[in-house]
């Protein structure tokens, strides 16, 4: 996207910037001016902060945090980045300190479920930069999401801009080097104009925002439990299940919730026709280690994972064979490993899988992290945090 200039919006009453970012003096500067010129268009108040105010040069892991406590877990932040769809044009960015927003109340999202999101990070490296894994395939994967929604796509490059906009503005929020954290980073699209008969919204709103996570793993990779949720399905044969769409994340609270009141941490879903392939975990893929196979679910309804993508880019070089088909629930037993994969903990070792009044055990130590899983993880956290090389180029740098 063409770099825009800095201008007040009567709509968003925020910051609005193009392309480049803003340094602290640049950011208050607009925002004077903004609220100068929307005091008689909105009710809205600025909240700026005095980090903001003040800022001169900020650096990666120097807000007052607790790093090493924090969880996955919504988290205050600077600002987030607004755009807005209108007559078939997206807006110049505009960078929001209030993490609330004015909403119509006839939005598509509210009443339809138009919406969709998306997952990634940004990391503190060890050479000291800020890095973000993948981008780009997040947005090929919002773009097939609101697709099959009916909304407009969101364009690669201000995609990529927002997400590296958001994380420099906040760049003093992502987790120092050592800490094991990240900074997770959710853009969301979805339609907030007015229709009450049912059809596509007239506008829309894309925002982006991020938020300091920790290490889900503090003393290393730990195996988990998960149990099989047959009363339900995560989506149907033709449904949404291959978009990452807010409503397939709706149907699946109630599903996790009783798995996780059980003390199950995760829950797994079978094919919804024959009740017997494996599909995926609630918010992550599956995948299984047998012999020298990494074998991963063939299915049209599953979300295509971009850190399951990743291994199995990474699983030739460990001298594994990639096998996607369909995988029989029953054939779990003969698994040396299974794992959970997602960007929030990238693997998730699974020992042990409970199917009806059966508890399937996997491997010879249901104790024990799998030697593959335990590779697989470790390679993939070096590259996120330049400890290694980066031979596919999955991580851009945050100038
Ligand atoms: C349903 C589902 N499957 C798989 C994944 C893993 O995808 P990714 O590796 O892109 O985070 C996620 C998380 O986004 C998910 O919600």
């Amino acid at each position: 996207m063409e770099a825009q200039p800095c201008f007040v919006a009567a709509r968003t009453v925020g910051v609005e910037l193009g392309g480049g970012s803003m340094n602290g003096a640049g950011l208050l500067r607009c925002m004077r001016r903004a609220a100068a010129s929307r005091s008689a268009l909105a009710p809205r108040r600025w909240i700026v902060s005095a980090s903001v105010a003040n800022s001169t040069k900020r650096e990666p892991g120097t807000q007052p945090i607790d790093w090493k406590s924090l969880l996955f877990s919504y988290v205050p932040t600077r600002c987030h980045v607004q755009y807005t769809y209108k007559d078939g044009a997206w807006s110049a960015a505009s960078l929001e300190a209030e993490p609330f927003m004015r909403v119509h109340i006839g939005a598509t999202a509210l009443h339809y479920g138009q919406s969709c999101f998306e997952g990634l990070k940004a990391f503190h490296c060890q050479d000291g930069r800020v890095r973000i894994f993948r981008a780009d395939e997040n947005s090929k994967r919002m773009t097939r999401s609101s697709t099959r929604l009916c909304m407009p796509e969101v364009p690669e490059q201000l995609f990529i801009d927002a997400v590296h906009t958001v994380v420099r503005e906040n760049i003093d929020y992502v987790p120092p080097y050592g800490s094991g954290g990240s900074l997770y980073i959710r853009p969301l699209l979805f339609g907030s104009g007015p229709k009450i008969g049912l059809a596509p919204a007239d506008e829309y709103t894309f925002l982006v925002v991020v938020m300091p996570v920790g290490d889900y793993y503090k003393g290393g990779l730990s195996p988990v439990t998960a149990f099989v949720s047959e009363g339900y399905d995560r989506a149907a044969p033709l449904g949404v299940g291959n978009a990452k769409v807010g409503a397939n994340y709706a149907a699946d609270i109630l599903p996790n919730q009783l798995s996780k009141k059980q003390g199950y941490p995760i829950n797994l879903y079978l094919d919804p026709l024959h009740h017997r392939y494996i599909e995926e975990f609630g918010t992550s893929n599956f995948v299984g280690i047998k012999g020298s196979e990494y074998l991963t679910p063939d299915s049209p309804s599953i979300l295509a994972s971009i850190t399951n993508k990743s291994l199995m880019q990474l699983a030739p070089t460990m001298g594994l064979e990639v096998v996607r088909r369909k995988i029989d629930i029953a054939e779990v037993k003969e698994m040396d490993e299974v794992a959970a994969c997602g960007t929030a903990v990238v693997i998730t070792p699974v020992s042990r899988v409970v199917y009806g009044d059966e508890l399937i055990k996997v491997g010879q130590d249901a104790d024990a992290v799998g030697p593959t899983s335990a590779k697989l993880y470790a390679k993939v956290r070096a590259i996120q945090m330049a400890e290694e090389d980066d031979p596919f180029n999955w991580t851009q740098v945050v100038e």
